[in-house]
């Protein structure tokens, strides 16, 4: 199985076997057009953004700003992160879920992944190692929690509500941030295996770069679909709490993991939230007109709690406060 590289240089991931998805399928989204001064651009931008994260949960941001530096350094510095010895990151191997940093390796499926947590948002937690990781990471963190900002302005207008109606419902500018850094070494098997079973995860939205072409693969009528991404290109999820926002209107999207025996790969995964202590409801424009709420409201704070003890078949805790 060759490695095939696309035309900007990012190894392609390739899954084969029975863990092949389909190709091409993703919406994406120009970013550029969005924010564009021609109101008639943002708002096809607006409807698109609206009809992907109803049809398919997800889109890939195209077109975005943020320089090119700021999105390839930290996925090298996880790297370094990651070839620290041992002792060094264990650390930070703690074993309760509110650790504001945590770092962790299992194996599932005889496949070993390491990751590290972090809570970035309201406050910055990073690790203190390799040099620079902090300053790189935070760099990242500023500049992607401002587009997702941007993109749950857009959401929020596709949803015909104020552009700024998730922002302040969700208490943005306390919102807890966080990231799962994952780490999957090359050459453990001869075949694809899946590196994370299919699972939604909490937040509002999740932004996902990787340092290859695919791994990641997203459920859509019944089918799987690769999220092949360029280097610049950034991958973006529905998670539960926009679910549970809208009543369902807008699905977490089922993810997993199918990873190769060719290539390391790394990704890093920001879960924008709510504040921590905000009660997270369907809103009151979901459920009129007969529509009653499909889920129960719990602060933030509990659902992640709880979500830490209740996983159910690798799936968040959202079935369970239906
Ligand atoms: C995940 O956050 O579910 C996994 C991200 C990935 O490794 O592609
Ligand atoms: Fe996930």
């Amino acid at each position: 199985m060759a490695t095939q590289l696309l035309t900007n240089g990012s190894p392609l991931y390739t899954t084969k076997d029975s863990f092949s998805g389909e190709d091409g399928a993703i919406p994406v989204l120009d970013y550029s057009k969005l924010v564009s001064s021609d109101p008639s651009l943002r708002s096809l931008a607006v409807h698109d953004m609206g009809r992907a994260c109803i049809d398919y949960g997800c889109f890939i941001v195209t077109n975005h700003a943020i320089p090119d530096t700021v999105i390839k350094r930290p996925i090298d510095k996880l790297f370094e992160f990651f070839d620290l010895p041992e002792d060094e990151k264990r650390k930070y191997d703690h074993k309760d879920p509110t650790d504001l940093i945590r770092w962790g390796k299992g194996n599932l499926n005889h496949v070993s992944r390491e990751f590290v947590k972090m809570a970035v948002h309201p406050t910055f937690h990073c690790a203190s190692s390799p040099p620079g990781f902090s300053e790189i990471l935070q760099e990242y963190t500023h500049k992607v929690r401002e587009l997702g900002i941007e993109l749950l302005g857009g959401i929020s207008t596709a949803l015909g509500l104020e552009r700024d109606y998730i922002e302040k419902k969700m208490n943005l500018k306390s919102g807890y941030d966080f990231f799962t850094a994952n780490d999957y070494p090359s050459r453990q098997h001869s075949e694809n295996r899946i590196g994370q079973f299919a699972h939604i995860d909490p937040s509002l939205i999740i932004l996902i770069i990787q340092n290859v072409s695919g791994g990641l693969q997203v459920e859509h009528n019944g089918k799987w679909l690769n999220v092949n991404l360029k280097p610049d290109w950034i991958f973006v999820n529905v998670a539960d709490h926009l679910e549970i926002l809208t009543n369902g209107k807008y699905k977490s999207a089922l993810h997993r993991v199918v990873v190769n025996n060719e290539v390391r790969r790394a990704t890093l995964p920001l879960f924008l939230g709510p504040s921590l202590d905000t009660v997270v409801s369907p809103a009151p424009e979901f459920t009129d007109n007969g529509r009653s709420p499909a889920y129960l409201g719990i602060t933030y704070k509990q659902y992640l709690e709880y979500n830490n003890f209740h996983v159910i078949d690798g799936k968040s805790c959202l079935n369970q406060i239906r």
